[in-house]
């Protein structure tokens, strides 16, 4: 009934890391041989929290570039911004006047982000799984790529569309289903494999950055905390192991393998050997795509016309929706 859609969204908020490859944009790329894809740089998700004026717009830029870089093809897919569809937000109101606040209430993210602070965190740090619900049904997209952390955003964004087909009887949208990303799916920080890899981590030694060149990628690895003990002889060994085994699932990630099958390839093999062949394939990887990413930025104009014409496709598939939407609710067409 509802064509097979992938759409995801990447928040613009500076300095992409390893987690942001492996966790999404990687998983992104394989999904264009298959399914009409969107990918979204969700800016107006970035603003529920400070962003500097001077920076927000460069950062949009990057994480575009960093979607070409690694491999999305921006004429196959639709990669464009949030904020220059404005069906997103028209859509996200209506939302927050179908979302129950016990339902939002229940959100553990925002209980994390906003801690303590409750009262003096935005009402959009509140509202933003209601705007995400929007960027996935203004398409009546069916599936979302998505890491762990998503998964409890995306039951509310099922709970919405069936709560808006009921209220208005109605078939307006799919019921979605999280696709959530195999390899990797969390990269923990180098120096603490119960957190994950973090741009917000005081130590640069936490993570890798798409940024970062030969010389960091082999200081880092050969930094990344691990213990004395050797390699791990089988899985359940490894996961007890939180830094060993990151660096395990990192290295499968790369190399489109399983954490079984890296244990297996280096059994019996120092650590030490492992991280080597680990930094191997992070530069193999990544200093490609980093250079790729700078080669774009330069090219301001390109970039430019990329965002644009991905806004121009996206329109023309949320504007029928849109008006469909108005049309159940009673609202006047513009
Ligand atoms: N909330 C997601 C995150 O922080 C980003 C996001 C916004 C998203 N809208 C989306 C992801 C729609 C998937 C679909 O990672």
């Amino acid at each position: 009934m509802f064509v097979k859609r992938i759409l995801s969204g990447v928040q613009p908020t500076g300095d992409l890391h390893l987690g942001n490859y492996l966790g999404a944009i990687k998983n992104f790329v394989a999904l264009q041989n298959d399914y009409e894809c969107l990918y979204c740089v969700v800016d107006l998700h970035a603003i529920t929290v400070w962003q500097d004026p001077k920076m927000l717009a460069q950062h949009t830029r990057e994480v575009t570039a960093a979607f070409i870089a690694s491999g999305i093809d921006p004429d196959k897919n639709i990669i464009f911004n949030q904020s220059q569809v404005h069906e997103h937000t028209q859509l996200a109101w209506i939302f927050n006047c179908v979302a129950r606040m016990g339902w939002l209430n229940r959100m553990t993210q925002f209980k994390d982000k906003a801690g303590k602070n409750k009262e003096n965190v935005s009402v959009g740090l509140f509202a933003y799984p209601n705007l995400m619900a929007a960027d996935i049904l203004i398409y009546k997209a069916t599936h979302v790529p998505v890491g762990e952390d998503q998964k409890q955003h995306l039951e509310l964004c099922r709970d919405i569309a069936q709560k808006f087909n009921n209220d208005f009887n109605s078939n307006v949208f799919p019921i979605i289903e999280p696709v959530i990303m195999k390899q990797a799916a969390r990269v923990m920080s180098l120096r603490d494999g119960k957190k994950k890899m973090s741009k917000s981590d005081v130590s640069e030694y936490s993570r890798i950055m798409l940024s970062d060149d030969v010389d960091l990628i082999n200081l880092k690895i050969k930094k990344a905390k691990t213990d004395s003990l050797p390699f791990p002889s089988n899985l359940n060994d490894a996961q007890k192991r939180p830094e060993v085994f990151n660096l395990i699932s990192i290295f499968a990630a790369l190399n489109n393998s399983s954490p079984e099958q890296v244990i297996k390839k280096f059994n019996n093999s120092e650590l030490s050997y492992f991280k080597n062949e680990l930094s191997d394939s992070l530069i193999s990887t990544i200093e490609p795509i980093g250079k790729e990413i700078n080669k774009l930025l330069n090219d301001k104009n390109y970039l430019d016309s990329i965002i644009s014409t991905g806004a121009d496709k996206a329109r023309s598939i949320a504007n029928p929706v849109i008006n469909e939407v108005y049309n159940k609710i009673g609202l006047l067409k513009t």
